[in-house]
C-alpha cells in the first residue's frame, strides 16, 4: 500500500501556502470532498465548482459557500488555475476530465472507478507530468483508516507471520430502483456491476495488504437486477506471497457488509463494516501460543483515524504541498484496475487468467465487458 512517508515521483511540484481546489460534478460523493475541503482551511481553500447541471451546481455552491460556478470544465481551468481538481462526475466522463485536467497543470483526485477500462486508465497515467509536472490519484478512502495501517506494521514486522487464506467480500443490496440513475448497471457509462463500482473498494484493500496478485478465476452473473451488468461475482485469487483469497461482489444481500479476513499463520485479522470503519470494526484472534506478542503489538499499534474521504484528501493535500508521490499513484490504481479486469476475463474466457495475460492484445485492455451479454 502507499506508505506516507516522502517518495520521489512524476509530478513533485510543492505548493507554498494553501492548495487551490476545485470539485467537478456537484452530486452525491461531492459532499465528501467538499466538506473534507471546508474542514481543512490550513491546507485548501475550495475555489470553484463545475457541474452540467446548472441548478446542482449552484445550490452545491450555496451549501459549500464556493465563489465560483461553471457549466464547462475547460473554462473553469483556463480562470482559475487551480492545483487540484476533485474528480466526482459518473466514471464514464472521468478519462477526458483528468486528461484536461493534467494537461492545464492541475493535479487530480478522481473517484472510484478511475475510468472505464484499463485501457483509458493507462492513458491518464500516461498524462500525467512526468519529473515536474500534476499526477492523479485515485479515490480509495479504505486504504486511509488506522486499522489497516496497524495491521500493515504487524505485517512487515512479522508479528503475524505468512498470510495463507483471505476472504474479501462486499455483500451489500441495491434495489431495482436504485439503476433509474441512467449512468448505472451499464457497460458504456459505469463500466461494470459490483465487482467495479461496488467491491472495486475492499479488492483495492485486498491488494493494498497482500500486493502482487498472480491469478484469478471468477464468474460474474446477473442473477436478479433488470441491468446490463452483472450483480454478483464470485472470484479465487492467488497472490505472489502464496495465499488465496475469495472475493465476493453482491448487490443483492438484503444483510449487507463489507468483510476482509485474513488468516495468518499466528493471527486472525478481521475488519466487519458497510462504507467506512473506525478502530472498533477490527478484530484480532491470536492462533494459540502468540496471544501475548500478537495482542501487545496490537495493542501498541496506530489508533485514532477513520478511513473515509476526509483520511485521504488530507494526505493527498499534504502531498501536493510537500512536492510527494500523492497516496494511492496511478500504478496502484492500475493494479487495482488489473484485478477487477481479470474477473471479467476470467469470467467471460471461463478459465484462470494472469495478469500478464490483460495487456493491450486483450479484449478486456480495453473494455470490461461491453459488448458482451450475460
Ligand atoms: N468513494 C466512494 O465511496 C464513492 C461512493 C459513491 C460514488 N462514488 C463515485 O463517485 C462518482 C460520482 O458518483 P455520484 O453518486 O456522486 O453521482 P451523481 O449522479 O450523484 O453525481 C454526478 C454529478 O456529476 C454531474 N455531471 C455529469 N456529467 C458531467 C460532466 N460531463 N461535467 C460536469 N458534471 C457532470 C451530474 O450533473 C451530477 O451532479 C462515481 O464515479 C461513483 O462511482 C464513490
Amino acid at each position: 500500500m502507499s506508505a506516507p512517508s516522502p517518495r520521489s515521483i512524476p509530478g513533485a511540484r510543492p505548493i507554498d501556502g494553501r492548495v487551490r481546489t476545485a470539485v467537478v460534478g456537484t452530486g452525491n460523493i461531492a459532499r465528501f470532498h467538499a466538506q473534507a475541503l471546508l474542514d481543512l482551511p490550513q491546507r485548501a481553500e475550495l475555489v470553484a465548482a463545475v457541474d452540467i447541471v446548472p441548478e446542482a451546481l449552484n445550490a452545491f455552491r450555496e451549501l459549500h459557500a464556493i465563489p465560483n460556478g461553471y457549466t464547462e470544465l475547460a473554462e473553469m481551468l483556463t480562470e482559475q488555475r487551480p492545483d487540484l481538481v476533485h474528480v466526482c462526475t459518473p466514471p464514464g466522463a472521468h478519462r477526458t476530465q483528468v486528461e484536461a485536467c493534467l494537461a492545464a497543470g492541475a493535479s487530480v483526485l478522481v473517484e472510484k472507478p478511475p475510468a472505464l477500462s484499463l485501457a483509458e486508465t493507462e492513458k491518464m497515467a500516461a498524462a500525467e507530468g512526468g519529473a515536474n509536472g500534476p499526477w492523479m490519484a485515485t479515490v480509495f478512502q479504505h486504504r486511509f483508516g488506522s486499522g489497516v495501517r496497524r495491521v500493515r506494521a504487524l505485517m512487515d514486522s512479522g508479528v503475524l507471520g505468512r498470510p495463507l487464506v483471505a476472504a474479501c467480500h462486499t455483500t451489500w443490496f441495491r434495489p431495482q430502483e436504485y439503476f433509474d440513475v441512467p449512468w448505472r448497471g451499464r457497460w458504456e457509462t459505469e463500466g461494470g456491476g459490483p465487482t467495479m463500482g461496488h467491491g472495486i473498494h475492499q479488492m483495492d484493500l485486498l491488494l493494498a495488504l497482500l500486493g502482487e496478485w498472480t491469478e484469478v478465476s471468477a464468474i460474474a452473473r446477473r442473477q436478479a437486477r433488470d441491468v446490463e451488468t452483472e450483480d454478483l461475482s464470485v472470484a479465487r485469487v492467488d497472490f505472489a506471497n502464496g495465499a488465496v483469497a475469495s472475493v465476493v461482489n453482491s448487490l443483492l444481500s438484503p444483510q449487507e457488509e463489507s468483510r476482509i479476513r485474513i488468516d495468518f499463520e499466528r493471527a486472525t485479522v478481521e475488519l466487519v463494516h458497510l462504507y467506512g470503519y473506525g478502530d472498533d470494526d477490527w478484530r484480532i484472534t491470536p492462533a494459540p501460543g502468540f496471544e501475548e506478542e500478537v495482542l501487545a503489538a496490537w495493542r501498541a499499534g496506530e489508533h485514532g483515524v477513520n478511513s473515509g474521504h476526509h483520511a485521504q484528501i488530507v494526505q493527498v493535500l499534504d502531498a501536493l504541498r510537500e512536492g510527494i508521490a500523492p497516496p494511492v499513484t496511478s500504478t496502484d490504481t492500475l493494479n487495482t484496475m488489473r484485478l477487477v479486469a481479470g474477473v471479467y476475463a476470467s469470467s467471460f474466457e471461463g478459465r484462470p487468467i494472469t495478469p500478464a495475460e490483460l495487456g493491450p492484445e486483450s479484449a478486456f485492455h480495453d473494455r470490461m465487458g461491453k459488448g458482451r451479454s450475460l
